[in-house]
């Protein structure tokens, strides 16, 4: 669909903007839907954040926003209201702009990241998870894997005292649910998912020790570009199942479609 007066315009939030790949799914997403709209990139610092947000409350023929690293935790702050999974972790993804110029966020990346392994055939039924990071996406992934039929889930995070409070409030969040923070150490685990930052940039170290890893590990990404990143090449090598990062867009995009163009989507 051209874009016209009338196409409602979506917002990328992110910093650096580089690496974006989402309006590569999104926007041919939105055309198959028949959704009038765009999703555009704005590379915005966390220091002009603020600023930039309030622009974005008198724009009005925008649909809202989509948010990525380093802006969730903030993003939620900046929100008027905020629901489902967002509002029990204050972290979120996206958030819709109302008629009146105030912002709803929700949180769909753990949600995306189950969905993109359902899609791709794995099962988690029983089995045992380490999920390495505990910022948004890892936050949002670890809420999702527990609303699963998974055996037990293990948090491991560079700040292991930020993996420890989410290891605590999941357990409050999921009664009855194993889960704690322990080290970055593969032995045991049938899931292994890196659910932070490493691997965008080619000097990246490794997430974990990957000798830890024993061949049909499933590992997971969410770093989406490159697309495969030197966790999954290595994982590869080991015999292990690799799963890639952009499948955690592709399980989401629906969702943010329509939460951000459907009127039931609020
Ligand atoms: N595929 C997708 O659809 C999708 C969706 C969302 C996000 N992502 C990707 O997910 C990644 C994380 O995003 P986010 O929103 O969770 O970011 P975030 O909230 O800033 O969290 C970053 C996480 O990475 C860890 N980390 C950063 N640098 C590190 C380093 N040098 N060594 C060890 N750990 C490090 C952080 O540990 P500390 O707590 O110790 O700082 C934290 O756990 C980004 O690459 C983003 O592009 C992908």
């Amino acid at each position: 669909m051209p874009i016209s007066g009338k196409t409602r315009v979506v917002v990328h939030l992110t910093y650096p903007a580089k690496h974006l790949r989402t309006p590569e799914f999104f926007n041919p997403l939105l055309e198959r839907l028949g959704y009038d709209g765009v999703l555009v990139p704005w590379e915005v610092s966390p220091a002009n954040l603020a600023t930039a947000w309030q622009g974005l409350r008198g724009i009005e023929n925008l649909a809202g926003v989509i948010v990525t690293v380093p802006h969730k935790l903030e993003v939620a702050t900046l929100c008027d209201e905020l629901k489902g999974t967002a509002l029990l972790l204050k972290v979120c993804n996206v958030a819709k702009r109302l008629a009146d110029g105030r912002f709803t966020g929700r949180m769909f990346d753990g949600d995306g990241f189950v969905a993109g392994l359902k899609k791709q055939g794995h099962d988690l039924g029983r089995k045992r998870v380490l999920l390495l990071g505990a910022g948004g996406a890892a936050t949002g992934i670890a809420h999702a894997l527990l609303a699963e039929d998974i055996q037990e889930l293990v948090i491991s995070n560079r700040t292991p005292a930020k993996a420890e409070a989410l290891a605590l409030e999941l357990r409050l969040m999921f009664p009855g649910k194993r889960v704690n923070a322990g080290p970055a150490d593969a032995s045991g685990f049938d899931v292994v998912i890196n659910g932070t930052a490493l691997g965008l940039n080619a000097r990246d170290p490794l997430p974990l020790p990957v000798e830890t890893l024993a061949a049909g590990t499933i590992v997971g990404e969410v770093v989406m570009n490159p697309d495969i990143t030197p966790l999954l090449t290595a994982a590869a090598e080991r015999g292990c199942i690799i799963h890639k990062g952009a499948h955690m867009i592709t399980g989401q995009v629906d969702l943010l479609a329509e939460f951000l163009f459907s009127q039931a989507g609020v």
